[in-house]
């Protein structure tokens, strides 16, 4: 499973890409209100997170158009800004349109708030280079949302779409992950990738039981050392 941060700020992208296992970025408006983003500095803000990660890693940008027109306008204009952006779409009639056209152009979309086997069929079809199923967003509902992304990933991977073979088919963006054992859960049922908000990262990295460790072994060091 590939790792992608869900967020619009520089420093938490910076950091965890400095990890070295950083395959993506994916963006929405709310995460760039989060950061008090103005409208007028989105396209440059996106442009500086491209840069940052650099070529090779996608970065989601969302357009908020509401018509198919709108969406193609959009899209064409965000992938123009560099070669890594993969425009981000809401899964609608209008979307699965735009898709088509975008996919068509080779420009790579992303399709969003996917809750459903069918919509998550659809954005396939429609030739969505990355589908998003949302998880958390679902167990707010009271609903199970790992049970609802296990049906999307094994519906989804039941057939072949046509598109983006070069890069390996269509690929699923496991969403809305809360916690680790969210990241868990889709890493048993084979999602391709998860999307993951910064903190919940930095919780992916650690274990109450690997402190316990290195407390003991940074002590027993110091017995060896006689730096006590
Ligand atoms: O990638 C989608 C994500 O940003 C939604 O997360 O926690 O707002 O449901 P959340």
């Amino acid at each position: 499973m590939k790792f992608f941060i869900d967020t619009a700020d520089l420093s938490e992208i910076e950091e965890i890409a400095s990890w070295g296992c950083l395959a993506g970025v994916t963006t929405n408006p709310s995460l760039y209100a989060k950061i008090g983003g103005k409208l007028a500095d989105f396209e440059d803000h996106m442009v500086k997170i491209c840069k940052l990660v650099g070529d090779d890693v996608p970065v989601s940008a969302e357009s908020t158009a509401t018509t198919t027109e709108g969406m193609i306008e959009e899209g064409r204009r965000l992938a123009a800004l560099a070669p890594n952006i993969v425009v981000k779409l809401p899964i609608c009639p209008e979307a699965l349109a735009a898709t088509r056209v975008l996919a068509e152009e080779g420009i790579r979309v992303n399709m969003t708030l996917i809750f459903s086997v069918p919509q998550a069929l659809l954005a396939a079809r429609a030739g969505a280079r990355y589908i998003s199923p949302f998880v958390g967003r679902f167990d707010d509902i009271g609903e199970d949302g790992i049970d609802q992304l296990d049906s999307v990933v094994s519906a989804v991977y039941n057939y072949d779409y046509g598109w983006w073979e070069d890069e390996g088919g269509v690929e699923i963006i496991s969403a809305s992950l809360r916690t680790a054992q969210h990241v868990t859960q889709a890493a048993l049922m084979g999602a391709d990738i998860a999307t993951i908000p910064y903190a919940t990262l930095k919780k992916c990295v650690t274990h109450p039981l690997t402190v316990n460790g290195l407390a003991a072994f940074e002590a027993d060091w110091k017995k060896v050392t006689g730096a006590e």
